[in-house]
């Protein structure tokens, strides 16, 4: 009966609340997708803890485990393989993925952006960062976009977009707390689109 579910992999470096998301819809039947392995960065990651509440494999892959770029690079590889992960879901990871990770999972990587790209995307804009960019720069509008990930940060092909207003007396804080309720429910949306089939998406 589970056998037509996606089998997700997660990787996360934070408190995990898009994590969270995702595994309160798969629990729920919102969402027909299995999540089967979260690998963090990040020992003391909310992320992790979330996960093996919910009975979710873990594992810590860093710099600190794997020294050499190319040895972490293949455990990541190696570890979302073992698990047979079908969709790799990057959900406020904070490192940049390595190439043999990419060509393992082309067209099969996705991420969460708290910004409508491809403006406010790139090197440098994660976190608060995006969003004090944003209320900088004047724009009335962000969001939350839900993309493909190849070897660029942010670049790959766009899947979803939300937007949400900027309002004249918001901070960072605000701003952020108003795209990742959106950010939730679109990268929940945008995972159940894909398990279905219902979205259109590369084949390799
Ligand atoms: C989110 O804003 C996401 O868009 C970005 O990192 C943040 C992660 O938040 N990539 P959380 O760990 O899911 O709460």
């Amino acid at each position: 009966m589970n056998r037509q579910l996606l089998r997700i992999g997660i990787l996360a470096s934070g408190r995990g609340s898009n994590l969270q998301a995702i595994l309160d819809a798969c629990r729920e039947k919102k969402l027909p997708a299995k999540p089967v392995v979260v690998i963090s960065n990040n020992a003391s990651a909310g992320a992790l803890e979330r996960a093996a509440r919910a009975g979710i494999a873990t594992c810590y892959l860093s710099a600190r485990t794997h020294p050499s770029p190319e040895y972490l690079d293949r455990a990541v590889r190696d570890t979302l393989l073992k698990y047979g992960v079908d969709l790799v879901v990057l959900a406020g990871y904070m490192k940049k993925l390595g190439p043999e990770t990419i060509a393992a999972f082309r067209n099969r990587i996705v991420n969460i952006h708290p910004a409508l790209l491809p403006k406010f995307g790139g090197p440098g804009m994660f976190g608060m960062h995006v969003h004090e960019a944003v209320i900088a720069s004047g724009e009335k509008e962000s969001g939350a976009t839900v993309h493909l990930v190849d070897e660029e940060y942010d670049r790959g092909k766009i899947l979803a977009q939300e937007s949400v207003p900027v309002q004249d007396d918001d901070t960072p804080e605000t701003l952020a707390a108003r795209v990742l309720e959106v950010e939730h429910r679109l990268y929940v949306d945008t995972l159940r689109r894909i398990a279905e089939g219902s979205l259109e998406f590369p084949q390799d």
